[in-house]
């Protein structure tokens, strides 16, 4: 049904097209004919013709170009029009009018204020510069929350803002089992250190804050051989692991590496 409703309503939109194009074509040929009539007029009523196109020419070279509109310029002719009543030594002034451009953009800036007005301080539609800057503070905001949240989780979202120290043993037990498997071949077994720092004293490099821990094993060190383990890892699984790391200190784990960096 609706196929078959297309399909007529195609029909009618060419039909209508097609007769279209020849109303344009009749009114094509009545133009031209009254502009210079064919072989058919007769001697009188091409000569009326030719009178009437150079009546046209000369009305139209009679017209003022858009120049001199613009500007407001009147032709030499007309000046003693325009003379003011004052006069000194043979020097007179014009009363000349105000062009347009400089009307147009005067009144211009007038009509836009009363826009500008009711706009921003009658019906309040547009934004202030201060409700401008709150919306792209919030925006930074939120960007900035977007940008920590990676790596993101289905869990609660962690970042090194929010997170918070836990001593929970399921955590820790989770954060030890992520440990044994990636942490380990620099940091050794226990966290006393390998290739990187020991982790169970009271010295760190970054910092021994939950907040500074979770961001050196997030961002690492890369210049120094520490693994950026946002790209493989999600911010919960991060969180374990610091809340392992810290659950280390004190652990005295044999072999410890010697102290690296400040005592926190
Ligand atoms: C490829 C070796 C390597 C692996 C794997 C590695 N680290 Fe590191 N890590 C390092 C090095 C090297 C440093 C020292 C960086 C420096 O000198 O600034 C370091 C530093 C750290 C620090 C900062 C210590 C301080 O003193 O501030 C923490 C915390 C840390 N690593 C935790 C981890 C955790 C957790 C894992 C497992 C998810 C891990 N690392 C895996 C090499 C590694």
């Amino acid at each position: 049904m609706t196929a078959l409703l297309i399909w007529a309503l195609l029909f009618v939109a060419v039909l209508i097209l097609i007769v279209s194009l020849q109303v344009l074509k009749v009114i094509k040929i009545f133009v031209k004919e009254s502009i210079s009539p064919s072989p058919f007029a007769t001697e009188e009523e091409k000569e009326q013709f030719r009178l009437l196109a150079a009546q046209r020419e000369a009305e139209e070279q009679a017209k003022p170009s858009i120049w001199t509109k613009l500007m407001g310029l009147k032709p030499m002719a007309e000046e003693k029009d325009l003379m003011m009543d004052h006069e000194f030594d043979g020097i007179a002034e014009l009363d000349n009018p105000t062009p347009a451009w400089f009307s147009v953009l005067f009144y211009g800036t007038i009509i836009f204020a009363i826009g500008y007005m009711f706009n921003y301080h009658v019906f309040n539609w547009g934004k202030s510069q201060e409700e401008e800057y709150a919306i792209e503070l919030q925006q930074a905001a939120d960007d900035r929350l977007a940008f920590l949240q990676k790596p993101g989780s289905a869990g609660p979202q962690i970042n090194e803002s929010n997170v918070a120290q836990s001593n929970d043993k399921e955590v820790i037990q989770k954060g030890a089992a992520l440990f044994k498997t990636v942490c380990t071949p620099c940091h050794g077994a226990n966290g006393e250190g390998g290739v990187g720092p020991n982790l169970t004293d009271e010295f760190w490099l970054h910092g021994g804050g939950v907040k500074d821990v979770f961001k050196t094993i997030k961002y690492g060190v890369p210049e120094k051989g520490m693994v950026a383990w946002e790209k493989s890892m999600n911010a919960k699984q991060i969180s374990d692991i610091t809340n392992y790391v810290l659950s280390l200190k004190g652990s005295n784990p044999a072999g410890a590496k010697a102290p690296q960096g400040k005592k926190d």
